[in-house]
């Protein structure tokens, strides 16, 4: 018996046709004697039928209905059976094989499920359990018809990819995953070689240096749906596994790289939705994005930027602004616009706010609505005729808009007045989900200091080619993200390809001579040897098969993802190992509860 058509093919020009159909038993139910079964497999649902009634077919009623009985819920099962068109007023227009149903001549099961955990349905009604559950049955999970789609249209993506990088003359080369480890900011997941005991390989955190050393190899152009390894605390963006598509390009500007990635965007689009993506991508500068949207991948589907106010209402003689303004910080509003907070903003959703302000640790929010002829609050009074008219000026004010006003410390005003301008969006309904618009981030700094240990790191990676002096006051780096409605996508640049500057970059990052050499001597000596410049980019591919799919998670768009906590619930890992097989890495396994803590100190 082989299947003739999957569950998603016959239509109602395939009625009286003997077929065989092989799938999942999703639902069945009993309609006086007749049953009625969903068969479902990758491609679809069918319905069959068994009416004992009925001896048109002149099956084996007998036969059926045994098999029948063993036609558990996620039970895989063999049919076959004659087409037949649905009885009027039974069809089901949602489903593409909904016209026709089949008539079972003969049925047999091939595997008897056990009563699944969960529904995998989506019949009306049908709940989804937590998410661990679904984890812990992935396999399950993947045979919802939610979960198929998003594989396969993750597969189509990456297909769409590879076409274009491969019609411009990209290589696809896979690099090591057993290596020395790449500073991306996170920690590394590290493997013990048992051929040299005490020493380990660390899996890619990406593929950086060995993409670099590809251009210095000669290959121009290089890609690769690379898997990459970060042991950083997962969230609805991260996983400790995920895959990059990641490029490298030698003789590049940062133009030609962003050219490349519109091209390929474009392309993906046409392919996917047979649409024309519009391009080139808005371009953005890190130090706007920050002032005005308080955020370096700001969602620019919709306005609300932050208007900085302090200069006019410095001499306001309002207690708040005037501590503020005494410790260095700085004012900032909002104008909510009345079209967008008519009846939707009342006094309690201000006291809302305020307190979601507060919560992000800002003292407050002070807040004013416009009248005809001028502001209502209780701090007008601080200000003069004369500053009430230049803020509705700078803020552009008309009546019934509503303005926030943050005053605190410049970081922090700017962080809370970000995170304010998504929760307004939220809540006014701003975003569309089926609105796509990208945006590149650039004129990027070299460099960042960590807030809360005061240390200087990069703020992509210590390999960005710099644009300014060395000794300029704020060194700037050839770096860009790209943003997807307010995700960071990807981030590139261009690279150094001077050994010396390379150096030098570490130098400044306060990275001893000793560890310049131990950590990165192989690839300061591979720029040596006449690299070309070049540069390149890697965006996430989870991330944006999510967007695109608007998934909560990336998790949903992964086979097999970990957990918040880093564990795979499917298998257990990660896990302990047998003795032995630490003896043979020479690694010791100590209880802690073995360990002397006197012996330790
Ligand atoms: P970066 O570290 O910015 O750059 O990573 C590029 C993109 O990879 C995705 N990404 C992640 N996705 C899921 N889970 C994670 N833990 C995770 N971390 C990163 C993001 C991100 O924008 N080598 C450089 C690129 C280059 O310069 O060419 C790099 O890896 O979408």
């Amino acid at each position: 018996m082989r299947r003739t058509h999957t569950c998603g093919e016959l239509r109602s020009a395939d009625i009286g046709k003997k077929v065989c159909l092989q799938g999942w038993v999703r639902f069945s139910r009993d309609h006086g004697g007749v049953e009625f079964i969903d068969l479902a497999d990758a491609y679809g649902i069918t319905q069959l039928v068994f009416d004992p009634e009925d001896i048109s077919s002149g099956a084996d009623k007998k036969s059926i209905s045994e098999a029948l009985r063993n036609f558990t819920r996620e039970s895989v099962v063999s049919a076959d059976g004659v087409v037949r068109k649905r009885i009027e007023g039974t069809d089901d227009p949602k489903n593409r094989t909904g016209d026709v149903e089949v008539l079972i001549t003969r049925a047999e099961v091939l595997n008897r499920s056990k009563a699944p955990p969960f529904e995998l349905g989506d019949q009306k009604g049908s709940v989804l359990p937590g998410e661990e559950t679904r984890m812990r049955y992935r396999y399950l999970d993947l045979r919802r018809t939610e979960m198929g789609e998003a594989l396969r249209f993750r597969n189509r993506f990456i297909s769409a990819a590879r076409e274009y990088l491969e019609k411009n003359g990209f290589v696809d080369v896979e690099t090591p995953m057993l290596a020395k480890s790449t500073p991306e900011g996170a920690r590394d997941f590290i493997v013990p070689s048992r051929v040299h005991p005490g020493t380990f390989y660390a899996l890619p955190q990406s593929p950086q240096l060995f993409k670099q050393m590809l251009m210095v190899g000669g290959l121009d152009r290089y890609y690769q749906v690379a898997r990459c390894f970060r042991d950083e605390d997962s969230r609805a963006d991260r996983q400790p596994e995920f895959t990059q598509l990641d490029m490298e390009m030698s003789f590049v500007t940062m133009k030609d790289i962003q050219d490349m990635i519109e091209g390929l965007m474009a392309h993906i689009w046409k392919k996917m939705y047979n649409v024309k993506l519009e391009t080139p991508f808005r371009r953005i500068s890190f130090d706007e994005a920050m002032s005005k949207y308080g955020s370096d991948k700001p969602d620019l589907r919709y306005g609300l930027p932050m208007i900085d106010i302090t200069d006019i209402v410095k001499d306001a003689p309002y207690d708040i602004f005037q501590k503020v303004l005494s410790k260095g910080g700085i004012i900032t509003g909002f104008n909510v616009r009345s079209e967008i907070a008519k009846d939707k903003i009342g006094r309690n959703e201000i006291d809302r706010l305020i307190e979601f302000v507060k919560k992000s640790g800002l003292g407050g929010m002070t807040w004013m609505r416009a009248t005809k002829d001028s502001l209502d609050s209780n701090i007008v009074k601080y200000f003069t005729p004369d500053v009430l008219s230049k803020l509705k000026r700078e803020m552009d004010v008309k009546e019934g808009d509503l303005l926030f006003l943050l005053a605190g410390p410049k970081g922090k005003v700017l962080e809370t007045g970000g995170q304010l301008r998504k929760k307004l969006a939220q809540d006014l309904e701003l975003t569309s989900p089926d609105k796509f618009l990208f945006a590149w981030l650039v004129d990027c700094p070299m460099f960042e200091t960590d807030p809360a240990s005061g240390k200087k790191g990069t703020f992509h990676h210590p390999f960005v080619l710099p644009t300014t002096p060395l000794d300029a006051e704020n060194v700037g780096g050839a770096s860009f993200d790209l943003i997807l409605n307010g995700s960071e996508l990807g981030s590139g640049s261009q690279r150094i390809h001077d050994p010396n500057v390379q150096r030098e970059i570490f130098r400044m990052l306060g990275i001893s001579e000793e560890k310049i050499e131990t950590d990165f001597g192989f690839f300061l000596e591979a720029l040596g040897y006449g690299a070309p410049p070049h540069g390149g980019i890697a965006l996430g591919i989870d991330r944006v098969i999510s967007i695109l799919l608007n998934k909560e998670t990336i998790r949903d768009v992964i086979a097999f993802p970990k957990n918040k906590k880093g564990q795979s619930l499917l298998d257990g890992s990660p896990q302990k190992v047998d003795d032995e097989k630490l003896e043979e890495l020479q690694i010791l396994s100590i209880a802690i509860d073995d360990i002397d803590i006197k012996d330790i100190e």
